[in-house]
């Protein structure tokens, strides 16, 4: 069958933030309204038994190519966003195939990257969630993504995880461990180490790690990242990881620690004026 024939299903997990309950059912009202006034489809809301704030959004599309004219009206990446501001949402299934996945990724990066990045343009408020893209093609196939460390808005601690990402730092030839946190706009933490090899040029450092891994599991909008090192001075990404980070990650929010303590907090684009990017292209 063709991706873009038949209908498809997706399912979110959607934690609403402690108090927040009423301003949900406005923004859900609302979801549930525009998928059927532009024939996207239909959504049900399921609640968790139990747990009182714990949503199920289930959006049944009426195309493939329905749920992709969703992801990508102005409308309805408002009312995302308002729901992303009042609740953590983990894509949990999603059914939505597209058709040339690589092209539309580069057309996305390059629309992405449009407009006041280099003044402090942030890739966060545009999306929650991994990429719509993610090519499912079974039910086993389906999986939550890496391993989310906090329940609610507010609870994680970025370096602690970068702190644990760095025990698997295989940095056999320099002895130098790195671990990196990287946090997705819909609360997911992907850890990172460095990973060294005999031919030393190949060694990729835990920020590109953690990277690439977060998009490999179809993440394409990051808020924060936490890198830890041993040492007394913190240690900054790379330029190679600079470069990487602005790229996928816009104005990453850079948190710098060792093993005890917190060292200092850093705006991406202040690690990398001047950067090159897409719309240069
Ligand atoms: N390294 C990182 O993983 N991240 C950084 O920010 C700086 C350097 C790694 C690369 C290499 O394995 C080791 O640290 C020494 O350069």
């Amino acid at each position: 069958m063709n991706s873009s024939e038949g209908s498809r299903l997706s399912v979110t997990l959607v934690d609403v933030s402690p108090g927040r309950e009423s301003d949900f059912t406005v923004v859900a009202t609302a979801l549930e309204a525009l998928l059927i006034r532009k024939n996207y489809g239909r959504a049900d809301m399921i609640r968790d038994e139990s747990d009182p704030l714990r949503y199920y959004a289930v959006r049944h599309w009426n195309s493939a190519t329905a749920a992709e004219q969703f992801h990508r009206d102005p409308e309805a990446q408002t009312v995302i966003a308002r729901l992303s501001q009042i609740a953590r949402v983990i894509h949990v299934v999603n059914g939505v195939r597209r058709i040339d996945p690589v092209r539309l990724l580069v057309d996305d990066r390059r629309s992405a990257v449009q407009g006041e990045r280099r003044a402090g343009f942030d890739r966060r408020a545009k999306d929650t969630g991994p990429y719509a893209g993610a090519n499912r093609r079974s039910s086993k196939d389906r999986r939550l993504g890496p391993r989310r460390l906090r329940n609610r808005p507010g609870e994680i601690d970025l370096v602690e995880a970068a702190r644990r990402a760095r025990e698997f730092a295989d940095a056999a030839y320099s002895r130098f461990k790195v671990g990196a946190a990287l946090e997705a706009a819909d609360g997911t933490v992907i850890g990172g180490c460095n990973v060294e090899n005999a031919t030393y040029g190949l060694t990729v450092c835990a920020e590109r790690v953690a990277m690439f891994k977060a998009l490999s599991e179809g993440h394409r909008v990051f808020t924060r990242i936490a890198v830890v090192a041993d040492t007394d001075a913190p240690t900054p990404p790379c330029g190679a990881c600079r470069q990487i980070l602005w790229e996928f990650g816009g104005n990453l929010e850079v948190q710098l620690a060792n093993l005890t303590e917190k060292k200092g907090t850093y705006q991406l684009k202040d690690l990398l004026p001047l950067p090159f990017d897409a719309r240069l292209l």
